[in-house]
């Protein structure tokens, strides 16, 4: 027994099915030995990596039709990676990153599932430094702005793997911190152009939220 549940769902995406493991519900919590502590991951935040959150099937959509051609692709805060399994499936070269202990479990288990072959992972944290990490031409994320300090954290982060004219894109529902991430990336160089996402998802429930776009002013 891992120490925590697990449930299976089907998410459509541009059509397409995805078979997905995620936690069976946010009150999961598993940390026998500590490496989610060490991180600096508290028991209230362990269980967001493992659920399928709104806007990933909004990123996840948008990278369904986005042209991969040529770029080296970071997704950041992963959680169950959805927009990386499109990405990977389309046969771009993606890489994944999350700072969770158990992220990379979920990504394997769910790359089986669908018959994919394995995804380059590579631990991440906002917060440090991670020099194995290189350079990306698109990096992505979704709902990545929850918590007051993320947005200055982020934006370094991102700063750090960007190549030359690399292009940002971040779908946010709406959280407050997001003025402040505009703001953040605005000091380090970047220009922001903001667009709705569509109100309606794919699965046929509401989405409020928004495409936050960057790239080097
Ligand atoms: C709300 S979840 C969103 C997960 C996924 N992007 C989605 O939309 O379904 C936030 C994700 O950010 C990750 N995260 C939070 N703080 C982080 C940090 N400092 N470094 C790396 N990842 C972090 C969490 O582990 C979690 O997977």
């Amino acid at each position: 027994m891992p120490g925590y549940h697990v449930k299976f769902e089907t998410v459509t995406v541009g059509g397409l099915h995805y078979q997905i493991r995620s936690l069976l519900d946010l009150q999961q919590y598993a940390d026998p030995h500590g490496a989610a502590e060490r991180a600096g991951i508290s028991p209230a935040s362990w269980p967001l990596f493992g659920h399928i959150w709104p806007s990933a099937r909004i990123l996840a959509l948008a990278m369904h039709g986005f042209d991969l051609t040529g770029k080296r692709i970071l997704e950041i805060g992963a959680g169950l990676a959805l927009a990386s399994l499109v990405i990977h499936r389309r046969a771009g070269d993606m890489t994944v990153s999350d700072w969770h202990p158990l992220s990379q479990t979920f990504l394997e288990a769910n790359l089986q599932l669908n018959g994919l072959a394995p995804m380059k992972y590579q631990p991440g944290n906002w917060a440090g430094d991670n020099p194995g990490l290189g350079e990306f031409d698109l990096i992505i994320g979704s709902d990545v702005l929850y918590e007051r300090q993320q947005p200055e954290q982020l934006a370094r982060f991102i700063d750090r793997h960007a190549a030359p004219e690399a292009q940002i894109i971040i779908v946010d529902p709406d959280r407050g911190n997001r003025v402040g991430f505009c703001k953040a990336m605005a000091h380090l160089g970047y220009a922001c152009s903001m667009r709705p996402a569509g109100r309606v998802m794919e699965n046929g429930a509401a989405y409020k939220g928004r495409f936050l776009n960057f790239s080097e002013a």
